[in-house]
């Protein structure tokens, strides 16, 4: 996949807002028309430099390197029916993604340059490492649509759980349990798990996308409902601006939808030239990086970010391994729950449809939790 400037689509569809359906018609777009209302919209590819894998690329994704392990659907890791059968495949992959380990990518500081040039309405993310927040968003500007680790409830008596105990478990890799005496329910970081719901303030948020006078959507597969709806909530003449490595979730049907196909450090570098911004973006991101140390460890040889991030995805898969092997007993009971929650869950109601995490595609490439979970339905994106 190349890092071209932009990658025309449909040749011929003339654009109503930009003057044509590329990066600099965009910088153009946003510097001219003063364009302050700008909604972006994030996923995993935007955290991988940062040497975070995510979950769907063909290699070195999450769930195409947990598919050959022994649990029900690669998605099982973030399913509440399942985590409360086996929390242990969780929690140690909630070891790697803890917040505090990694440093925001150039793409994070884009979202905070926009911010500090008071052009940013919103930014939604899929994300649960915080690394938005780490690159100076700030809080209010965020709608973190799957949670995040910054709190923590007892999936049965909802009792809060102190973060400095869940830390500690978690870098303990142990499973953390309710204080409530008589209560002892699992501990969960509030990440929003398939078959939950998500947090109000997507919902109340939700719309801003029609107010947007430019929406950017970076490193997001758009698999995943109800986020995935976001960019069709754009109303027509709004430039949509994709930043990704695919072509996704119907984008570049709009006449002034405008693709980046390639690495998202790349494209939004190349924005930020196209803008005038490139320079006071380095410095920026340059921020998030004040260690010494580090500065150092960057500019010695190392491996590829494509090296690096199967290291990575394959330590996590073998410590994954590890523990289902380690907590392999619970399997027999999982699949017989999840036989009965396939029973129980015939007939969803449209509310819940509307407001509970679902795979789009049926999930994963392997099958996904579409026919584990009856109620995670198919729907298209657009
Ligand atoms: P995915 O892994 O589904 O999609 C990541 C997208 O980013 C893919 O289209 C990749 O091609 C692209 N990509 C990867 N690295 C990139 C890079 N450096 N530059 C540009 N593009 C890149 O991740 P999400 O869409 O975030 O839910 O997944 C959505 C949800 O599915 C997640 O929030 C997670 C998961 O189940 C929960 O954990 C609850």
């Amino acid at each position: 996949m190349g890092n071209e400037a932009s990658t025309p689509i449909d040749d011929g569809v003339r654009p109503a807002t930009l003057k044509r359906r590329d990066l600099e018609s965009v910088a153009s777009y946003i510097l001219k028309k003063n364009a302050r209302r700008i909604v972006v919209l994030t996923g995993a590819g935007i955290s991988t430099s940062a040497g975070i894998p995510d979950f769907r690329s063909p290699d070195t994704g999450i769930y195409s390197n947990l598919a050959h392990l022994d649990l029900p659907d690669p998605e099982a890791v973030f399913s509440i029916n399942f985590f409360r059968e086996n929390p242990v495949p969780f929690y140690t992959l909630a070891r790697e993604l803890y917040p505090g380990r990694y440093r925001p990518t150039i793409a994070h500081s884009f979202i905070t340059l926009l911010h500090r040039k008071d052009r940013l309405l919103k930014l939604f993310t899929q994300n649960i490492d915080c690394l938005e927040r780490a690159a100076g968003v700030p809080g209010d500007k965020i709608i973190e649509a799957h949670g995040s680790f910054a709190s923590q409830h007892c999936i049965d008596c909802k009792s809060e759980y102190p973060d400095d105990l869940i830390r500690e478990a978690v870098e303990k890799g142990h499973v953390p349990h309710c204080l409530t005496p008589q209560c002892n329910g699992l501990v969960k970081p509030d990440i929003v798990f398939f078959g939950e719901a998500l947090p109000a303030d997507f919902f109340s948020n939700r719309e801003l996308p029609a107010e947007a006078d430019l929406c950017i959507v970076m490193g997001t597969s758009l698999t995943v409902q109800p986020f995935a709806s976001l960019p069709s909530f754009c109303r027509d003449e709004t430039p949509r601006v994709l930043i990704n490595m695919e072509r996704v979730g119907g984008l570049g049907s709009r006449a002034d939808d405008v693709l980046l196909l390639g690495d998202c450090d790349a494209g939004v570098r190349k924005l930020a030239q196209a803008l005038g911004w490139l320079e006071e973006l380095e410095a920026l991101w340059e921020e998030t990086n004040p260690d010494k140390e580090a500065r150092k460890r960057e500019t010695a040889p190392k491996k590829t970010r494509d090296e690096q991030l199967h290291d990575e995805v394959d330590r996590l898969t073998a410590d994954i391994d590890r523990a289902l092997h380690l907590s392999s007993s619970h399997q027999d009971r999982v699949r017989g729950h999840l036989a009965k929650e396939n029973d129980n869950n015939k007939q969803p109601t449209g509310e819940q449809d509307d407001k509970t995490l679902r795979s789009n595609a049926g999930g994963s490439e392997q099958g996904g939790l579409g026919h584990v979970y009856p109620h995670l339905d198919k729907k298209s994106a657009l």
